[in-house]
């Protein structure tokens, strides 16, 4: 696939944002599920401190973090999403502060404020990102020196564009069994491919796979340490979407969830 321009990938959020929004509201089972409980935990997120919401969609994670207390600055480079998000945000209006924002803008994401965040979070965002170097060099210098950043993706090694989700079934001495597997094709250099997020959006977005060593690698090389990490899966399935759903799939995490911090000054 020929590399999309940073327009063309702005473009389809920005279609797809009013449906998005109406669809996820305040979020769908993947994110109250897989992704806010592990986000929450490894973030920690205490009354008064102030984060910083990369990508922040519909501003979902936002407002779950002002409900915990704390002061939330949020962007998205989707105008339309963060429309969505505003009307969203009824309660504790005060405590979160919404901008259009590109994370691949360098000078713009400093404007944010150095030294102003106790912490930033980003949840399932960083595969949609067509660069990831900007945001990998900007935020050690928006965080304190004691800060964190959590960051959920689409986990690399299991769910990532080149994924097919099978099923099989077998004759186990009489049992018939259904066998769920992954199958990933690619893996070990970053490619792009357009996908779909959630089933009947109107137009596909780009996803930016990354292997695990060209993800963390820009947060590493600008002097941030990995110091937490989880892998998350659903346990019981729901049947609700359809049999090939990641629900089927305990033992396989579609999501992967990591803690970076400021390594510390010798
Ligand atoms: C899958 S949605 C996740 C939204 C939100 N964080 C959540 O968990 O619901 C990905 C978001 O990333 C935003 N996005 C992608 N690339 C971006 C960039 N370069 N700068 C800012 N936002 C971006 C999209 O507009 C979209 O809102």
């Amino acid at each position: 696939m020929t590399k999309p321009t940073r327009d063309e990938v702005r473009a389809a959020w920005e279609t797809n944002a009013a449906w998005w929004d109406d669809y996820y509201k305040e979020g769908n089972d993947f994110h109250l599920t897989l992704i806010a409980p592990p986000t929450e935990r490894l973030l920690d997120a205490r009354p008064g401190e102030t984060i910083l919401d990369v990508a922040c969609g519909n501003g979902v994670f936002s407002r779950r973090m002002a409900g915990l207390g704390a002061s939330v600055v949020a962007f998205d480079f989707s105008e339309t999403f963060i429309e969505c998000a505003r009307k969203r945000t009824i309660e504790r209006v005060d405590r979160i502060e919404y901008h259009v924002l590109n994370a691949t803008d360098r000078s713009a994401l400093l404007s944010l404020g150095e030294g102003r965040f106790d912490a930033a979070v980003c949840t399932m965002a960083i595969m949609d990102m067509a660069e990831i170097e900007p945001l990998a060099e900007v935020l050690p210098r928006l965080l304190k020196p004691s800060g964190r950043f959590v960051f959920s993706v689409m986990h690399p090694c299991f769910n990532n564009p080149s994924t097919r989700m099978c099923a099989e079934q077998e004759d186990r001495g009489g049992d018939l069994r259904t066998v769920r597997t992954v199958k990933v094709e690619q893996y070990m250099k970053p490619f792009s491919a357009k996908g779909i997020g959630i089933v009947g959006q109107p137009v596909p977005q780009t996803y930016f796979h990354r292997p695990l060593h060209a993800l963390l690698e820009p947060f590493l090389r600008n002097g941030l340490v990995l110091d937490g990490l989880e892998e998350t899966a659903f346990t019981a399935p729901s049947n609700a979407r359809g049999p090939l759903s990641w629900d089927h799939y305990p033992e396989i995490p579609p999501v992967l969830v990591v803690r970076l911090r400021p390594a510390l000054r010798r």
